[in-house]
């Protein structure tokens, strides 16, 4: 077993991270990879419900899933149970596979070790340029308070994603509209 057997290559890895707390708690998280061949990996952690779980021992659950739609509501918001195939393990409806780690919290960082994973689906799709655009349109909206300028970079990838987006990025970007404010 290794990272990469489950999508999770050398960088840094956008996944949906699943943490429970009085209920389940869905965050996009990037985890960083230096060995792809190994099972350790980390991520950094700002204060969030998902920090405040693993404080509290909850478990730490990846969901490596390409859906631009559950990118966009989890950044905003936690996913109901609707959203799901599986409680137990969590597993959200459309994942290619999904990872449970050991977690140590160090400093700003978790540290992580894979404990056990499955493959669930193996769907090919090429890059969209489409679909990377939600993903760093999302990454602008989560900083946007510190920074409003990042409203004309949020914008630019508005135009990527009505030129290579299919519907879901679409909708993801409304989704991104809507809770931002930004057109
Ligand atoms: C693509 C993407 C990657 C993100 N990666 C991280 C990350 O690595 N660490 C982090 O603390 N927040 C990250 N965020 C921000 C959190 O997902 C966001 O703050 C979320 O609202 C936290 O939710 P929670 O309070 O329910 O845990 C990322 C957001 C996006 C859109």
């Amino acid at each position: 077993m290794r990272l990469r057997d489950f999508g999770l290559w050398n960088g840094i890895n956008e996944v949906i991270v699943i943490t429970k707390g009085e209920k389940l708690n869905t965050a996009p998280i990037g985890i960083i990879v230096e060995n792809e061949d190994g099972l350790n990996a980390k991520a950094k952690l700002y204060a969030s419900h998902t920090r405040q779980n693993l404080e509290k021992g909850s478990f730490f659950i990846a969901n490596i899933i390409r859906d631009p739609i559950i990118f966009a509501i989890s950044t905003f918001e936690d996913l109901s149970e609707e959203f799901f195939e599986s409680l137990s393990p969590p597993v959200i409806k459309g994942s290619l596979a999904y990872c449970e780690f050991e977690v140590k919290l160090n400093g700003l960082y978790a540290d992580l070790r894979l404990l056990n994973g499955k493959i669930i689906r193996n769907e090919l799709r090429a890059v969209n340029r489409g679909f990377n655009a939600v993903i760093e349109a999302l990454i602008y909206a989560t900083r946007l308070k510190m920074n409003p300028k990042l409203a004309e970079k949020i914008r630019e990838c508005y135009e990527i994603i009505e030129k290579c987006g299919g519907e879901k990025e679409k909708e993801a970007m409304e989704i991104i509209k809507e809770r931002i404010g930004i057109r």
